[in-house]
């Protein structure tokens, strides 16, 4: 953030410490239930996750987030709709409610309260020089203040639950920078309650949209759907934007800048990454040949996801999100607590 601090350089006393009881570093992470889970956050952020579930060293916290999901326009039945189907996709890629806390934000009230006392620490320019504020509110007839205040509900999302560690995309590296300040200045004006958030970037950070034209997004309609059936899936993928220099198959590519590129190293093994370099720029492939492989490679981990998601039932996945909201509710109670009493907040009645 370019905005200097005069707190820039306040230690947080949790620098060096853990953050959970047990010692484990907690880690958190939400998406928003908006058009369709697609490749984009599928690289960027789901897989990394559930590789962190599985390597079982850190405590691990995933959140549908349906109140950013209300900062623009929606229809409420659709919301529901969507956030049901994003429970599903995010079990079937591998969020096993048994091994995570998986849980729907607006199911824990302490998240908007959280928002509301850290939006006190939180300078009105910051808020105005965030990224995907100006992208998502620019042109619009009708642009919510829900949509300016986002990031401060993003902080409270994560500073509830004293998480250290955020895996994310690198568009929301800015939010988390804003994260780590609010932390910051948090325990300057009342004391040390929340440690600093760090990103954790997954190795494709940014996937590009399929016309080229920026990042994928939910909203852009250059996406491709992580369950797209396998005709859709592939016809998008044959279309896509690749290097804007190659235009015929003799043109050498530039794998560096190739978006297939990007998908390869991420997704294919690393033993034919040479051999796709190779082929790339010294023109031996079509861009075609380069994604036909890629396809394979998404085949080979969609596949069984596609599989597993059939086979998922709605009814155990509510009671898995209801249990997921009791555990995620109890850390939230617990940090609410010492927030209103650090910043003098309530009557102190007995059993409040
Ligand atoms: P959202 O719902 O837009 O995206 C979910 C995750 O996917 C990543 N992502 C991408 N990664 C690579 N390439 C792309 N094209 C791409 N598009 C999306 C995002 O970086 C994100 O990690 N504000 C957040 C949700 C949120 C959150 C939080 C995240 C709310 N509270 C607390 C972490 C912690 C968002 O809109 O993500």
């Amino acid at each position: 953030m370019s905005h200097k601090s005069p707190l820039a350089h306040t230690l947080s006393p949790f620098d060096d410490a853990r953050a959970t009881p047990r010692g484990r570093a907690r880690v958190l992470s939400g998406i928003q239930p908006t058009g369709e889970l697609h490749i984009g956050n599928w690289l960027g952020a789901v897989r990394t996750w559930v590789a962190q579930i599985e390597a079982d060293v850190e405590d691990t916290l995933f959140c549908i987030v349906d109140a950013h999901a209300i900062t623009v326009p929606y229809e409420p039945a659709d919301l529901q709709a969507r956030i049901e189907g994003f429970a599903l996709d995010l079990v079937a890629c591998g969020l096993d409610p048994e091994k995570t806390t998986l849980f729907v934000q607006s199911d824990v009230r302490e998240h908007t309260e959280l928002a509301w006392y850290l939006a006190s620490v939180t300078p009105y320019g910051d808020l105005g020089r965030m990224t995907q504020f100006k992208e998502k509110g620019e042109g619009k007839d009708f642009v919510s203040t829900a949509l300016f205040t986002y990031p401060v509900l993003m902080s409270a999302d994560i500073l509830l639950y004293k998480a250290t560690v955020v895996p994310v995309g690198d568009d929301q590296v800015q939010h988390l920078e804003l994260a780590r300040e609010t932390a910051r200045r948090f325990a300057h004006r009342f004391g040390p309650v929340f440690p600093e958030p760090q990103p954790r970037l997954s190795s494709a950070p940014r996937i590009m949209g399929i016309d080229g034209d920026g990042k994928m997004s939910k909203s852009k309609g250059n996406a491709i759907s992580l369950f797209e059936d396998k005709d859709a899936f592939w016809n998008k993928l044959r279309g896509a934007f690749t290097d804007p220099q190659r235009l015929k198959k003799s043109d050498p590519g530039r794998p560096e800048v190739c978006n297939i590129y990007t998908m390869h190293k991420a997704l294919t093994p690393s033993d034919k990454h040479a051999e796709i370099r190779d082929n790339c720029t010294g023109a031996k492939w079509g861009c075609v040949d380069c994604k036909k492989l890629l396809f394979e490679s998404f085949e080979r981990e969609l596949v069984p996801l596609r599989t597993k998601r059939e086979a998922l039932s709605a009814g155990k996945l509510r009671e898995a999100l209801g249990d997921g909201a009791s555990k995620a509710r109890k850390i939230a109670a617990e940090t609410m607590r010492e927030v209103r009493d650090v910043m003098g907040l309530g009557s102190r009645a007995a059993g409040l």
